[in-house]
């Protein structure tokens, strides 16, 4: 029979990479502990409605890459592209926002879909954390955000980064902008990719991201939205500018930088590693202050970022970078024969409870073929049982890495391989 094979774009995950994924996980709860923020968890699939008017309906994520059907009730339901259209879509169903609500921080793990075609780092399901923080359009929480992304990839000890910094503006100075930029753009329309004219007229900042060398070219000499800014957003530009620079953030002005999503509004920015191919995002976001009321809600400021965790663990293999990972079972029980497997189970069951990582072999081998398990699964001590063994109550605990031998009472075991372990740390 044909094996079935998992839907292209989408990957399992397991053993031992599985242990990097904790990693991560921990040390991001623990830093969300120490950042004051809570977990939001909110489903996968949404009304479609909420992306096209969350995400934006001129964004590629929209238009093109949007896993969307009909449930058995004909209405049409996306599996979510990214987590903030969702998360905004509960603070507001849950009247979390507006006068007197306190300021909001929350964060959340999750797989998001996208239909791109995948490469290295670009995957149709792929895994993102993210934090947004709703309440309050305080420049510093700008600056909090950013700090906290980069943090975490610091703390996961990766380097070259680059965290790309822009100011996109508001309703108020984007319109103005936006014009000198067609006007610009225009007279060198014959330069731009077929995309980027199409562009021009629905989403001219766009363009200014593309990577197409001769899009890139008619953009160099262009305007900029940092240097058009309205004053509410080149003040507020420049106090995340100076926060950042207050607590040694390294950025790059990047006038280019756009981000895909339209729910945007001043702060944009982007982490980028060296060690990616050309998916070099590790992760972004950015202020987006009209972003609930355009979902329902009452006007509220909010800021938020997202990564992507798959890309982190690409640059973590390709900067060989080596994490504390969860240990494997300190012990590995070997019954001789099956005639010891019911002494083996109890023993086994008694060392669990009193927290001893153990497991048992439940197959009659070889005693060389169960030392090749036990090294496989990386236990740090086998306990041998035979029939002396069981008759005596004296066990051979053999320490694989020492390569020694000891005899060991069965009322002694628990505290002889608990202060074998403890002193192993
Ligand atoms: P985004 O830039 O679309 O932003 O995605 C954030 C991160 O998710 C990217 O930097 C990348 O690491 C990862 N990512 C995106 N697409 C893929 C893919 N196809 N395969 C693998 N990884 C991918 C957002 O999603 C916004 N919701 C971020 C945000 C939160 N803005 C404000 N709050």
């Amino acid at each position: 029979m044909d094996k079935i094979t998992a839907v292209k774009g989408m990957e399992d995950i397991f053993y031992p990479d599985i242990r990097v994924w904790h990693y991560i996980e921990n040390m991001i709860r623990e830093q969300m502990r120490i950042f004051g923020y809570t977990e939001i968890r909110t489903p996968i699939l949404e009304k479609t409605e909420l992306f096209v008017r969350g995400v934006g309906n001129t964004t590629d994520i929209v238009k093109k890459e949007m896993y969307t059907f009909n449930d058995k009730g004909e209405r049409s339901m996306t599996m979510r592209p990214e987590g903030t259209a969702g998360v905004v879509r509960s603070v507001v169903e849950h009247n979390m926002t507006g006068a007197g609500a306190p300021f909001l921080k929350f964060y959340y793990f999750g797989q998001m879909y996208r239909y791109e075609r995948p490469q290295k780092g670009r995957l149709r399901q792929f895994n993102q954390f993210g934090v947004e923080c709703f309440g309050t359009d305080s420049p510093y929480v700008d600056a909090e955000v950013i700090q906290i992304l980069y943090l975490l990839l610091k703390k996961l000890g990766l380097s070259d980064l680059d965290v790309k910094l822009n100011s996109i503006g508001c309703p108020e100075c984007r319109p103005i902008f936006r014009e000198k930029a067609i006007a610009y753009l225009s007279a060198r329309k014959e330069s731009l990719c077929a995309e980027c004219r199409e562009r021009l007229e629905i989403n001219p900042l766009r363009v200014y991201d593309c990577k197409v060398p001769s899009c890139a070219a008619a953009v160099s000499g262009a305007p900029f939205m940092v240097d058009n800014l309205c004053s509410g957003c080149a003040d507020h530009f420049g106090k995340v500018v100076a926060a950042l620079g207050d607590v040694g953030i390294p950025y790059t002005l990047t006038k280019t930088l756009v981000r895909g999503l339209d729910y945007y509004t001043r702060t944009a920015f982007e982490v980028t590693s060296k060690h990616l191919g050309a998916q070099d995002a590790l992760g972004g976001g950015g202020r987006y202050d009209n972003l609930v009321d355009e979902l329902g809600g009452p006007k509220t400021s909010a800021v938020g970022f997202a990564m992507g965790i798959e890309r982190i663990i690409i640059a973590i293999k390709s900067q060989n970078i080596k994490l504390e990972l969860e240990k494997p079972p300190d012990v590995y029980i070997i019954p001789l024969s099956a005639g010891e497997f019911d002494y083996s189970f109890k023993l086994l069951w008694d060392l669990r409870l009193e927290g001893i990582g153990a497991q048992m072999a439940v197959a009659e081998k070889k005693a060389g073929s169960h030392f090749k398990d036990a090294d496989k699964l990386g236990a740090r001590f086998a306990v041998v049982i035979g029939s002396d063994e069981v008759t005596s109550e004296n066990l051979t605990v053999k320490d694989l890495t020492a390569h020694s031998q000891e005899k060991i009472s069965s009322g002694n075991i628990v505290s002889y391989l608990k202060s074998k372990a403890a002193g192993s740390n």
